[in-house]
């Protein structure tokens, strides 16, 4: 179209009739759900606005020179405040009204924001001032109130409340005695039982005890926990009552005691008579047992089913490895298919002992299974492993795995 155009004139006066009546009908921007939009901010022209769209649009943003300069009707103002929309909708039908009001919506939304960026650094809020503070749009200048008051103390500081320290069973003297008295029963009530002396020296709050002291029940002996001195032998070693004993081998006097107190139980229920091969080896005769297995197998081999010397839970005095017998013994193989060895996996835990190597934990423990090799951690202890649902000493004490040496 252009004005060489016959029809132009005539054109230009309909467009311009249907200008003035889209005008009165120019809508308020409103907010999209979910994103607020700024006053000033509006809808991008599209292609076919009419000129005087663009130049609304122009004076809603303060852009178009000498007609921003008139000072906000005051009437307008007050019309904005209680009926904004009916307001705006009647500012709209008279040209003059509507620039005043653009200018007043523009002057109004102005103060808005200088007093949210007041009341935003007075109370030291606002993250970012290009962030959060563009959040408030038009909604938000209505109900602008004005920053709170600061009272004459100044704005009050959070404090933090001191987190309680994680109990710990080393501040307890009832249990630092019984530690120091070798009492390990004793050790283990003082500090809630045997779930809670676990939990504690597991998740690393008792330092006062060592799993590496082989004088207590709760040693840890593996392929990577050696003895030290790596020949310590204890000594209470005692032969159990009323055991058969296929070897003259002792055991220290609490596990002495509670495997003869297992044996009587295991005959009791029906299971057939216990008795024991091997319990307490001294370190040279670890190393000739270990150097035996190296003889028939290799060192490999052996190291899956014999510990070097120094490294052997037997040298504890608080292992042993048990038999079925029925007039005679049989075997350390016939333990896993004997009444005796099932009896053992059920109730062993009761009299204190675990069954140390079981099967698919080499990787943890480093050993073949044995179902033969029980070893005693005491009654508090073996029970909190039962009930745990735990296979190795390692992870109920929360230890590295010790596959090798
Ligand atoms: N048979 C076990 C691993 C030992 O020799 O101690
Ligand atoms: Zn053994």
């Amino acid at each position: 179209m252009t004005p060489s155009d016959p029809t132009f004139p005539t054109r230009r006066a309909a467009r311009a009739e249907a200008e003035r009546r889209a005008t009165a009908a120019i809508p308020i921007p409103e907010p999209e759900p979910g994103r607020r939009r700024s006053t000033f901010e509006q809808p991008a022209p599209e292609a076919g606005h009419s000129a005087r769209e663009e130049r609304v649009a122009e004076e809603l943003t303060g852009t178009r020179g000498a007609e921003q300069t008139p000072t906000p009707d005051p009437l307008s103002r007050r019309a904005l405040r209680e009926k904004p929309r009916a307001a705006l909708g009647a500012a709209l039908g008279a040209p003059l009204l509507r620039r005043r009001l653009a200018v007043a919506v523009a002057g109004v939304v102005v103060v808005a924001a200088c007093a949210i960026a007041v009341g935003f650094a007075a109370s030291g809020g606002g993250q970012d001032a290009a962030g959060p503070a563009n959040a408030a749009g038009p909604d938000a200048v209505a109900s602008v109130q004005g920053p709170p008051a600061v009272p004459d103390e100044g704005l009050p500081v959070p404090t933090l409340a001191a987190a309680p320290a994680a109990a710990t069973p080393c501040d307890n003297p009832a249990f630092t005695a019984a530690l120091a008295a070798k009492d390990d029963g004793a050790a283990i009530a003082a500090a809630g039982g045997g779930a809670a002396f676990r939990d504690a020296v597991a998740s690393g709050i008792a330092p006062c005890v060592s799993l590496n002291d082989p004088t207590h029940q709760w040693v840890v002996v593996n392929k990577q926990r050696p003895y030290d001195p790596v020949d310590w032998r204890p000594d209470d070693l005692v032969m159990p009552d009323g055991v058969r004993a296929l070897e003259q081998s002792a055991m220290r006097s609490s596990a002495a005691k509670a495997l003869t107190t297992l044996v009587r139980a295991a005959d009791d229920a029906g299971a057939g008579e216990i008795g024991y091969l091997s319990a307490f080896r001294s370190y040279a005769t670890q190393q000739e047992t270990y150097a035996g297995r190296v003889a028939v197998g290799g060192v490999a081999a052996a190291d899956r089913e014999s510990a070097r010397a120094g490294f052997s839970e037997h040298q504890s005095g608080l292992a042993v490895d048990i038999v079925p017998c029925s007039g005679s013994c049989g075997s350390l193989d016939d333990v896993a298919g004997s009444s005796q060895g099932a009896w053992v996996r059920e109730h062993a835990w009761e009299y204190g002992f675990v069954i140390r190597y079981v099967d698919g934990q080499e990787s943890v423990s480093g050993y073949e299974p044995e179902a033969w090799h029980l070893r005693y951690i005491g009654p508090e202890l073996a029970q909190a492993y039962h009930d745990g649902g735990y296979t190795t000493l390692e992870a109920f004490f929360n230890l590295p795995a010790a596959p090798g040496y």
